[in-house]
């Protein structure tokens, strides 16, 4: 059976699950059933899903989750998490109850600057390219006017551009790396209309310029896009507190437990395999909130990988010390986020979220995604330093391994009280339910 099609974005919605169903599954009638049992009920809520991408035939759900509690620079946020990982906004939960009790969480936004930049040929003299660059800086900020009249009325708009000499990497090639402040916007539109129209003047111009000759009057613009590394659009969360405040167990020292858990930090430090899953976990916390409030995740998650490798060896986001009989653990994270714009304004989740969260600026939404990825780790770490990692994780993914066993509400209640007082493990829960319907 042929399995491609041309004209696929072209059918209607029907038309394309009818195809998809009668060309992909075994069980048509089921295949579409399931699809359509996604929809919602509200014609022009599920309009508003169907036109967000291309091709929509469907709702994917994940849980939204609530982690309540969470002290960031004396305000109390229940905060919107997004996330399909059974222990994730428990783990969340957890780590806030904690921190309000010893003073919560105190952040700071570093800086708030974005990158952009147009790659281009210039196949000639490269002191004639900068003095061309000199001239023509002015002109490409004024052709842009139209783009940024609006962010500039509100404190923001280019910065900077830069003309830079990237020949040593590749022959002829060059950069216009401009800097901009979006504010509350993440900015991808904003700078992406600012880079394409510096493009456009820089090779206008070029043709113009006498000094050039034929060839140099030819820049050969390669792309104009935006960078998601954005090292200098940098926030920065932290707790702390006397040593003998952190454990909650009388039978655990707590100068112990904050010496194993800086260990564990130093690990994640100098161990690219440590640092991985360690960062992993950091980003559990961030997605979550990243996606519950509409912003891209993937934009975030490949920023903060680069800079965890800023140094030329991939390494822990967080840090940790005790000094003076205090424990610190802070995280530097570079966030590009935004509180207008994109869905923002569109997903009724997102704008719930948003409400939730009391209207953030950029600003605040960057403080309290942080402190979500620093919780999520100070849960993690400590966990792993002393119980493992399994008992909180497989307690939680407990529910997950009843439901695939169809187990019913009043087999969950059983299991769920046995599982108080024993290891949970998938075959331990297998056991238990088999005896329990002998
Ligand atoms: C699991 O999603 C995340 C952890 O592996 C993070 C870590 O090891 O620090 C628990």
């Amino acid at each position: 059976m042929n399995k491609t099609i041309t004209g696929f974005s072209k059918l209607s919605k029907s038309e394309k699950i009818d195809w998809l169903v009668d060309t992909y599954f075994k069980n048509t009638a089921s295949a579409k059933s399931l699809l359509k049992q996604y929809w919602n009920e509200d014609k022009k809520l599920q309009q508003l899903h169907d036109e967000f991408i291309e091709n929509t035939i469907s709702n994917y759900y994940l849980p939204l989750g609530v982690a309540p509690n969470f002290l960031i620079n004396d305000t109390v946020y229940a905060i919107p998490m997004a996330i399909e990982e059974s222990s994730v906004v428990a783990a969340a939960s957890k780590a806030a109850k904690f921190w309000l009790d010893r003073g919560g969480f105190k952040t700071n936004v570093i800086s708030t600057e974005k990158i952009g930049q147009v790659h281009f040929i210039f196949k000639g003299e490269p002191s004639k390219l900068k003095q061309f660059f000199k001239a023509t800086k002015p002109k490409l900020i004024e052709a842009s006017k139209s783009l940024t009249q609006n962010m500039e009325k509100r404190g923001g708009g280019i910065l900077d551009i830069q003309l830079k000499d990237k020949t040593e990497d590749i022959d002829q090639y060059y950069q216009l790396h401009a800097t901009f402040e979006t504010l509350d916007a993440m900015g991808a539109n904003f700078i992406n209309s600012c880079l394409e129209q510096f493009a456009k003047t820089l090779k206008e111009e070029a043709l113009d310029y006498d000094l050039f000759s034929l060839e140099e009057q030819n820049i050969q613009v390669i792309m104009s896009i935006l960078s998601n590394y954005v090292p200098n659009c940098l926030v920065r969360a932290e707790v702390s507190c006397k040593v003998e405040e952190l454990t909650e167990n009388s039978n655990r020292s707590s100068q112990e437990f904050a010496e194993k858990f800086v260990q564990a930090v130093n690990i994640a430090e100098i161990e690219p395999y440590r640092a991985v899953t360690h960062n992993k976990g950091i980003m559990n916390g961030i997605d979550a909130v990243v996606l519950a409030t509409g912003n891209d995740f993937r934009a975030v998650e490949a920023g903060v990988h680069a800079y965890a490798s800023r140094n030329g060896q991939y390494s822990s986001l967080t840090h940790a010390k005790i000094e003076d009989g205090i424990f610190t653990f802070w995280m530097e994270i570079p966030l590009a986020l935004g509180t207008v714009g994109g869905l923002t304004k569109l997903h009724p989740l997102v704008k719930w979220a948003l409400e939730l969260l009391g209207e953030p600026s950029a600003k605040e939404l960057m403080q309290i995604v942080a402190v979500a990825g620093l919780a999520q780790n100070f849960a993690a770490l400590r966990s792993l330093t002393t119980t493992g990692i399994q008992e909180g994780h497989m307690k939680m993914h407990l529910m997950n391994i009843l439901n695939q066993f169809e187990a019913t509400s009043e087999e969950k209640i059983i299991l769920v009280k046995h599982f108080t007082t024993h290891t949970v493990t998938y075959s331990a829960a297998m056991e238990a339910i088999n005896d329990l319907r002998k």
